[in-house]
């Protein structure tokens, strides 16, 4: 276990998100939750950062005797960037959602996103990604970070669609995976329904969602947005309309943040009593 302060008996292990805006994440909540399972003095703290502000704050909380970071929008290009040393999916996807400083005062980025959304899917959902056919739809931040994990999931076609095309394709060339796939927006309705319809875009988080054809949904389908809000996003609702089962992000919140615990705390928690509780 790590202690910020070998050399006091009571030491506080000091962690946080950063984040702009901040204010509503749960991510306190969670990594409290798991502290307690495993009785460590955690000090979790919520850090609000403008992109001007964030390489400054960063660097500041790890002066202080930060251990961990845990990075949200829109920070999580400019983490990969700051960090010395990357994981392989961060390092696949150029972007990083976990900070780390490490015993000789380095920086090591990490992205679990992918990991806590794979986990999810197999565990919580019971959809675990062997042989199934995906549609990742974004290409910003957000889908470049479940990309690399969900390719070592074994699925068995992955095609990515975005409304600026360009970017689709750039990320598929990054990723550069036999069976990943980029294709335009217009070309989705000559495609079977798929067994995943990821909704990777930031349009939930405008109350909007993209415009998709209904020949990707079939009653197999399960839609996933990696939003998470009090009550299901558009997109959840046109597919839910569609006969599809849907789900947000809740879960992959939750295992994402039982993994970054593990980095930094050297135990994975049990996320199931966090995932049966259900939020008012
Ligand atoms: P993030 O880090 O959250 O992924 P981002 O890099 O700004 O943020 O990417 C946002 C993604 O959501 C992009 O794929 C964007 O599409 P474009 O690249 O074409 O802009 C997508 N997006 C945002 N608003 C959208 C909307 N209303 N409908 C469809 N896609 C949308």
């Amino acid at each position: 276990m790590h202690s910020n302060d070998p050399g006091t008996k009571d030491a506080t292990t000091r962690c946080g998100v950063i984040g702009h805006p901040i204010s509503h994440s749960r991510s306190p909540r969670i990594h409290r939750a798991f502290a307690e399972q495993i009785r460590l003095a955690l000090d979790y703290v919520l850090i609000d950062a403008p992109p001007e502000k964030f390489a400054t704050r960063v660097k500041a909380f790890f002066t202080r005797g930060g251990h961990g970071l845990n990075v949200t929008l829109p920070h999580k290009a400019a983490a990969f960037e700051l960090a010395d040393q990357a994981g392989k999916d961060a390092r696949q996807a150029g972007v990083a959602n976990v900070l780390t400083r490490l015993s000789d005062g380095r920086l090591r980025a990490d992205n679990v996103d992918g990991t806590g959304l794979v986990r999810d899917l197999a565990c919580n959902l019971h959809s675990p990604l062997a042989d199934r056919r995906i549609l990742i739809v974004g290409a910003g931040g957000a889908a470049a970070g479940i990309m690399p994990a969900l390719l070592d999931a074994g699925v068995s076609e992955a095609i990515i669609t975005n409304c600026t095309r360009g970017r689709a394709d750039a990320l598929a060339q990054r990723l550069d995976k036999p069976r990943l796939v980029a294709i335009s927006l217009d070309s989705l309705p000559d495609w079977n329904a798929f067994d995943l319809v990821i909704n990777a875009t930031s349009a939930s988080l405008q109350g909007k969602r993209p415009t998709l054809p209904e020949a990707i949904i079939g009653k197999h389908t399960l839609a996933y947005d990696l939003v998470y809000a009090d009550r299901a996003t558009p997109f959840m609702e046109w597919a839910d309309s569609l006969g599809a089962r849907t789900a947000d992000g809740r879960g992959m919140l939750i295992e994402q943040a039982a993994d970054s615990f593990r980095i930094w705390h050297g135990t994975r928690p049990d996320t199931a009593p966090l995932i049966n509780h259900q939020p008012n």
